[in-house]
């Protein structure tokens, strides 16, 4: 098998090559003046089965056509095949019609990967693991909560709650406090999808004095200065923020941090100076020694 670095995810293929000495083809890429994607495959490829790392976080939709232009060429190149992992996979929070007539755009995202080539897809975190079951095209999501963890437990918090956002991020709290040998505790958020705003309600919190907010994106990150404000009220002293994919949309990190957050800690997912910890780790036992 060997490596191929899409132009979103070069540092990660790196790392991956690194730990596996797997062979590493890096895309040679420039964007023309007009913004077009250039991209060519510095060697042959001809018999090779290969995995490209190519996350799709913003500006997604170049990174989705890159991921498309690659497994697309790499067959008419003559690959014997082409998988993906894409770190972070763009339009994981459009998986339902929220509002009458909308696009379900993972599902489109999804049948687009296929129809390039790619045989099977991996992610980490995804924000709908659910859609797996639907997808067209086999889709393995891979989960950082241990990567996570490790990272904390060397902050070496006094006593922390580990706090969850949603339902959806009890399991992750639960995961991630397990490992800490902490307790864990939930909130509950809801948006409204018209205007944007989060609500946030706190349930199963006992004694409080640390807390860690885990969650799998932060993106305007508007949920967790809620959380974070919800938090104080309750009288926490230090509380870290965590997630595996910071998107860190606008001033998402200042609005955090001034809400009273001491860290920010998010994956090397996306790649940006909050990415504390590496995901290349679960990957590489995941999807390439777990082959
Ligand atoms: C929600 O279900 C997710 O787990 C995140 O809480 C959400 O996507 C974060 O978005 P934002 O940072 O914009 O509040």
């Amino acid at each position: 098998m060997i490596l191929v670095a899409g132009p979103a995810s070069t540092y990660l293929a790196e790392k991956l090559a690194e730990i596996t000495g797997l062979k590493l083809i890096k895309l040679e890429h420039k964007l023309f003046p007009d913004g077009e994607s250039y991209i060519r495959f510095p060697e042959k490829i001809e018999g090779q089965d290969l995995l490209v790392i190519q996350g799709t976080h913003p500006p997604q939709d170049r990174h989705l056509i890159q991921a498309y232009f690659i497994a697309e060429n790499a067959i008419d190149l003559g690959a014997k095949s082409v998988s993906l992992i894409a770190p972070y996979l763009a339009y994981a929070r459009q998986d339902k019609r929220f509002l009458e007539g909308e696009i379900l755009s993972i599902k489109s995202v999804l049948g687009m990967l296929k129809s390039a080539g790619y045989e099977k897809i991996y992610t980490v975190n995804i924000h709908s693991p659910w859609i797996a079951e639907s997808s067209p095209i086999p889709l393995i999501n891979i989960h950082a909560e241990k990567a996570m963890a490790r990272y904390l437990k060397e902050l070496d918090v006094e006593n922390p709650v580990v706090v969850s956002v949603g339902k959806k991020g009890e399991e992750m709290a639960s995961a991630v406090a397990n490992e800490l040998d902490a307790d864990y505790a939930v909130a509950r958020s809801s948006r409204d999808r018209v205007t944007g705003r989060v609500m946030v309600e706190l349930e199963r919190v006992q004694k409080l004095k640390n807390a860690i907010v885990v969650d799998d994106i932060i993106s305007t990150g508007g949920t967790m200065v809620e959380v974070v404000n919800a938090l104080k009220k309750m009288g926490a002293e230090k509380i870290y923020v965590a997630c595996v994919h910071g998107l860190m949309i606008g001033k998402a990190a200042e609005k955090i941090l001034n809400a009273g957050a001491e860290q920010i800690i998010a994956s090397d997912t996306i790649p940006s100076e909050y990415s504390k910890y590496s995901v290349a780790e679960v990957l590489v036992e995941e999807v390439i020694r777990g082959k």
